[in-house]
């Protein structure tokens, strides 16, 4: 029998199920006047009520490339994603055109021999990131160019920065070479400068040098909340400095403990001029987007670093994950959070995977 409550008491105890009613064979229906479960009951309920999705529009897709000709090397701790030499970027760009990818972000593995203490070779107005810039631009002037504003790919030491003898990196010193950096890119035909190396002021130097110069034009996407990750690895493994990296990068990244701290970086960026933000890494540091985003309001990015890709990568070549649907759903929290857009590894497969379903 199953035991009738009023509506009150029932109402209380919502969550017990009633009781099997024996004669009947199956309970009474609970008294409820919300069952959330409806809203879920099938796809095309769930598409009506969806809040967030991924859209092809929220790409960046980051590219290695690498000098050569007609040349492809794979990453290893990075599956599926290869240093390319500069007509192969152009290919990869024509690529994200076709797919609609709104941008794609250029970084350099710069031959060991061209490395030196300053990173002499980031200045270079011909260099593998302002060549591939050039060759991109010419054939695919559709698809925006972001580029990284550090150091590192061109230092024998693998530091964001310029090293003193005593192990210090030096704030000032370094962006007065960033400044010079963004520039080399920006008339290049750069065209989002991403300062992505932690230095105090480096946003406000590089907006005005390039009012300066009448390149007005070009964004600042700023890495404003970037944090001393172990995420990077295998980045650090495609741009080779992995090997090379002199101690860690704690004395200018952030520490991953710290969210008001974040709060002020992105301030201080937005104050000295930056157009987006980004917070780096994403999946574990979505606390801090959400945070960042409520505050500001501002274009809100963040970069679901190498190692995040390389994690879902790793457990999918197992069998332990289903890749796809770790992606999306990674993906699909970064918006959740409150991102504009996400930097990511798997823009060409997500936005193949969107295409597909029109
Ligand atoms: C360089 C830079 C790094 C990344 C982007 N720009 C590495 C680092 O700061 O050591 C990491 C991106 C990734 O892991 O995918 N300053």
């Amino acid at each position: 029998m199953a035991i009738k409550f009023g509506r009150p008491l029932q109402h209380k105890i919502g969550f017990m199920a009633g009781e099997p009613d024996a004669s009947a064979g199956a309970p009474a229906p609970l008294d409820l006047p919300t069952r959330m479960r409806r809203n879920r009951r099938s796809e095309w309920a769930r598409r009506l009520v969806r809040e967030n999705v991924v859209s092809t529009d929220d790409l960046i897709w980051p590219l290695f490339v690498m000098d050569g000709d007609n040349a492809r090397s794979p990453i290893a701790s990075m599956p599926g994603v290869e240093r390319l030499s500069v007509d192969q970027a152009v290919r990869e760009a024509e690529r994200a055109a076709k797919l609609t990818i709104p941008c794609i972000a250029l970084f350099p593995y710069t031959d060991p021999a061209l490395r030196d203490a300053t990173g002499s070779e980031a200045l270079n107005d011909n260099n593998l990131v302002c060549r591939a810039i050039r060759a991109i631009k010419k054939e695919v002037p559709e698809v925006g160019i972001l580029c990284d504003v550090a150091l590192d790919p061109f230092t024998s030491h693998g530091h964001d920065g310029l090293l003193r003898d005593d192990g210090v990196i030096m704030n000032d010193e370094t962006v007065a070479v960033l400044v010079k950096q963004a520039l080399v890119q920006a008339q290049a035909g750069c065209d989002i400068i991403a300062p992505s190396d932690m230095m105090d002021g480096r946003v406000g130097a590089i907006r005005r040098a390039l009012d300066t110069e009448d390149l007005t034009d070009v964004s600042i996407m700023a890495y404003a909340a970037k944090y001393a990750s172990a995420f990077y690895g295998p980045f650090r493994d495609a741009v080779g400095s992995s090997k090379t990296l002199h101690g860690d990068k704690r004395t200018y990244q952030m520490d991953p403990a710290n969210t008001d701290e974040a709060l002020r970086e992105v301030a201080l960026d937005i104050e000295e001029g930056a157009d987006m933000i980004m917070v780096k890494p994403g999946l574990p540091y979505l606390d801090i987007v959400a945070r960042v985003k409520d505050a500001f309001g501002m274009p809100t990015f963040a970069y679901q670093v190498s190692g995040e890709y390389a994690m879902i990568m790793a457990a999918t070549n197992n069998g332990w994950l289903d890749g796809e649907r770790a992606m999306m759903e990674s993906l699909t929290s970064f918006k959740r959070a409150g991102c504009d857009g996400i930097l990511t590894y798997f823009a060409p497969r997500v936005a193949e995977k969107l295409r597909s379903e029109k």
